[in-house]
């Protein structure tokens, strides 16, 4: 299995920081946020590893992360010319693949505690089809994706839903089989003009081979102020809890 982290976008949210550098270049307490994900896919034993960025700060994550050596990793290097949205982002990531399982992870999502995440990455491997998903249960739910499941079955995802359906959320961790790229190429782009990462999950669950789990590990995203500060603050947490 191959490792992509999605680290393009425009960081809107956090301006001004984010006027002169890329998001996943901030501080989360002592490290560059980008650290944070990239550990995440090497304690799942990765070895190949692809970082997609926008063109502007493509140079900036090269000099920082170069060829992955301090990391034990092989990283590769891609180009999103546009902001087009986390799936368009992932489909430049095919050759990359060649054929095989992947593990996607946001450039901004920081799991506390791997764990389960091996777990879950080995489960995959032994997955016959499909994808899976990582949930986890928040109190503002309507920030993100949100997950309606029945039945012990996932049986759909809202993006972003006024009301949500629950409080479990779909976190910025995916398992994908290489059917993602055809789902991909048949997406349109959505209201705010962007191929949506829902929609491919959508359609894995309309095809009943989308696989789950709920994160009971400290999560969160880092592309808000509140967010951005959580995070620092769950990391400063846990290295005094260790010292
Ligand atoms: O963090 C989990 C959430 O991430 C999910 O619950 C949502 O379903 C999913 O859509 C996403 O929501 P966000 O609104 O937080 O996504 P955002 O636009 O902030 O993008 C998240 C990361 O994806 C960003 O840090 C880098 C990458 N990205 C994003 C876009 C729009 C790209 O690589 N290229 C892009 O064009």
């Amino acid at each position: 299995m191959k490792g992509i982290i999605l680290a393009g976008g425009n960081g809107t949210r956090l301006r001004p920081l984010t006027l002169v550098t890329n998001k996943h270049l901030l501080p989360v307490y002592n490290k560059p946020m980008i650290y944070y994900p990239l550990e995440t896919l090497t304690a799942m034993g990765l070895k190949d590893i692809l970082i997609v960025s926008g063109r502007e700060h493509a140079g900036h994550f090269l000099h920082l992360l170069g060829s992955g050596k301090d990391f034990g990793v092989r990283l590769s290097y891609e180009v999103q010319e546009e902001a087009g949205g986390i799936a368009e982002a992932l489909g430049l990531a095919e050759d990359f693949t060649d054929g095989g399982k992947l593990a996607v992870i946001l450039g901004d999502n920081i799991f506390e505690g791997h764990q389960q995440i091996i777990k879950a990455a080995k489960d995959f491997a032994a997955q016959e089809k499909g994808a899976k998903i990582m949930l986890k249960e928040v109190l503002d739910a309507e920030r993100f994706g949100v997950a309606e499941v029945s039945g012990g079955k996932i049986i759909g995802i809202e993006e972003k839903p006024k009301h949500p359906k629950s409080n479990l959320i779909i976190t910025g961790l995916y398992f994908y089989d290489k059917h993602v790229f055809d789902i991909i190429r048949t997406l349109r782009p959505s209201a705010r003009g962007e191929l949506e990462i829902t929609d491919v999950n959508n359609a894995y669950i309309a095809e009943g081979i989308m696989t789950f789990e709920i994160v009971t590990g400290e999560w969160t995203d880092a592309g808000t102020f509140e967010s951005l500060l959580k995070a620092s603050n769950l990391v400063a947490k846990r290295k005094a809890s260790q010292s």
